[in-house]
């Protein structure tokens, strides 16, 4: 059992945790983050609200924004790297077939603060030693399956039967009088001193491989990350958040059921009571500037690229087979073999 899970046992606490899932909107070079105003990032999928662009936006400018999930009252924005498979110099996206955000509610003191915004992982981790072993708990693994490899940010060596997928923890720790200090808690559920405890996020993808590796692999996984330097691997797999929760519902998030919500419980608030597909199409907010192509976000970057570099797929897809609106709620996958031991900084 995993030790944190069998301490909220021992101590009579329920982990609540709700689900939602969020469509593709977006492919482009663009990180209102970590490179704000510029068209020099690698490239991101993005989901959430589409009032994201180069530059950073409030949370009030994300409210504003048409969602590509399915709770109204979660403006957020989110992004990861963008996932290709490589043929030679040919990259294809891989279609991301799920994207779940989880928020776990055990020990939270205040709600997700407006205008917070924050990062997981290392987007310049080209080892397993850089991606670290913290409390994020990135691991990439086959949907349904056990297995890991001893580095466990590298892509399984064999086909998945199912999905390939990736997990990845968010710091739930923040300090409320200044948003960029933020943090894991510790092996015992604290924060750091002077730090207030919120839900922490989980992002879950799952790839839809099948439609660009039909005939699986066997080895190095014939994929690479936008911020990777190789195929095979996928240690420099990286979050962004920035909230976009309207208040009341973050605030329900909080409080609902007095201290946490029940598993799977959807987050109400004044925007709805029940899930519900926005009524708008989510669009990228600036089209004709910055790039969803690959090598061009490499030229545009100061990179080098092949003369016969191509890109067979640079449409954002979402497969047909996608169930955006599920009904049953899967039980989040916590992992069994990290623990919460080392603390980011
Ligand atoms: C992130 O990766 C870079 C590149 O390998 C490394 O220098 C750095 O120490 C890593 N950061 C952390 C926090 O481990
Ligand atoms: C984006 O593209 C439009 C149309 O080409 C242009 O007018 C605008 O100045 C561009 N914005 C930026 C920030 O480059």
């Amino acid at each position: 059992m995993h030790p944190v899970l069998s301490l909220l046992a021992g101590a009579g606490v329920v982990s609540a945790w709700t689900e939602i899932h969020h469509k593709t909107f977006m492919n482009k070079n663009v990180d209102p983050i970590v490179l704000p105003g510029t068209y020099t990032s690698h490239m991101h999928t993005f989901f959430g609200s589409d009032a994201v662009t180069k530059d950073m936006p409030t949370s009030a400018d994300l409210q504003k924004g048409c969602y590509s999930g399915e709770n109204p009252n979660d403006l957020s924005a989110y992004w990861v790297p963008t996932l290709y498979h490589v043929d030679g110099d040919v990259f294809t996206e891989v279609p991301v077939f799920r994207f779940s955000t989880y928020y776990i509610n055990s020990f939270s003191e205040i709600a997700i603060p407006q205008d917070f915004s924050m990062l997981s992982g290392n987007a310049s981790a080209q080892s397993q030693a850089a991606a670290g072993d913290s409390p994020n708990n990135l691991e990439w693994f086959c949907e349904g399956s056990d297995e890991r490899e001893s580095d466990i940010a590298k892509f399984p060596t064999s086909t998945c039967d199912q999905h390939l997928q990736v997990s990845l923890r968010f710091p739930n720790c923040v300090n409320p009088d200044n948003l960029a200090e933020y943090d894991f808690s510790d092996d015992s559920n604290k924060c750091p001193e002077g730090m207030k405890q919120f839900s922490q996020l989980r992002y879950a993808v799952r790839y839809d491989t099948k439609s660009v590796a039909p005939d699986g692999w066997s080895g190095d996984a014939p994929f690479q990350l936008s911020c990777g330097d190789a195929v095979g691997n996928g240690y420099c797999f990286h979050g962004d958040f920035i909230n976009g929760w309207f208040e009341d519902a973050a605030e329900n998030m909080l409080n609902n059921g007095g201290g946490g919500y029940d598993d799977g419980q959807f987050i109400g608030g004044e925007h709805g009571e029940a899930a519900a597909e926005a009524t708008c199409t989510p669009a990228d907010q600036d089209p004709d500037n910055g790039t969803s192509d690959y090598w061009t976000s490499v030229e545009m970057k100061g990179g080098d690229v092949p003369a016969d570099a191509s890109e067979t797929s640079a449409a954002v897809a979402t497969p047909a087979s996608t169930t955006f609106m599920s009904a049953s709620i899967p039980k989040p996958t916590f992992s069994h073999k990290r623990k919460f031991a080392t603390r980011l900084n």
